[in-house]
């Protein structure tokens, strides 16, 4: 078998803090007047809390100062904690659990590649904070997906080569980024079209199917 591990990233694969996420920039955009929907929040996607901010100040007729930036990124983390305050274990899907465990009882390392700082507080509240190998997050890395650096970390951590390592992404940029490290990517949500992966889930559960030598479904 190729694959000795699995990288998950985290919004969007391991649960849903997408709308978390675009609730937040919403309310912000909306407080500075600066248009801002579901489609332009799908292009966000991946990117670091300051790259989400620097692209959604671009379509606002005034300029910002690198403090006036720092207080809005965090007065958009402050939101985005109060709504993630609500989540529970009742969050993570029967799905994900159940895919998470048998791919473990097979054997895979299993990690967390995400671009969030918030990665640490998220696992703890829907109960994986020790489930993990390895979590290689938005703490651990000086450059954001489309970046390949936090799947090397996250690879180096569990000590494989990113050719046995498979990644499962949502988002674009996570593509490019597993591309770019070079690591097979396996597709969902938002990316699940993408033609560079090796693999398109259209369910979460479908990637016991790229590990059918292992596992039987
Ligand atoms: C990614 C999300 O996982 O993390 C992005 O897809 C987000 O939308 C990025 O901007 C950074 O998250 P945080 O929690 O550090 O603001
Ligand atoms: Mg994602």
């Amino acid at each position: 078998m190729k694959y000795k591990a699995v990288i998950f990233d985290l919004d969007g694969v391991i649960c849903s803090t997408d709308e978390y996420h675009y609730l937040a920039w919403k309310s912000l955009a909306d407080r500075l007047d600066i248009p801002f929907d579901r489609e332009e929040y799908s292009h966000l996607l991946g990117v670091s809390r300051l790259e989400s901010l620097e692209l959604i100040l671009k379509k606002s007729s005034r300029t910002f100062t690198e403090a006036e930036k720092a207080t809005l990124a965090e007065e958009k983390n402050a939101q985005y904690r109060r709504l993630l305050d609500q989540m529970s274990p009742a969050d993570l899907s029967e799905e994900v659990r159940d895919t998470l465990n048998r791919l473990r009882r097979a054997g895979l390392k299993l990690a967390i590649g995400s671009s969030s700082q918030n990665t640490p507080f998220i696992l703890e509240r829907i109960g994986l904070s020790h489930f993990f190998d390895a979590v290689a997050d938005g703490n651990c890395i000086t450059h954001s997906k489309p970046d390949p650096e936090v799947f090397l970390k996250a690879a180096e951590m569990i000590r494989l080569q990113p050719g046995e390592c498979l990644v499962v992404e949502d988002a674009r940029a996570g593509v490019t980024a597993a591309i770019r490290g070079g690591f097979d990517c396996a597709v969902m949500g938002d990316a699940r079209e993408d033609e560079r992966a090796t693999w398109h889930l259209n369910t979460f559960s479908e990637l016991l199917g790229c590990f059918s030598e292992l596992i039987t479904t």
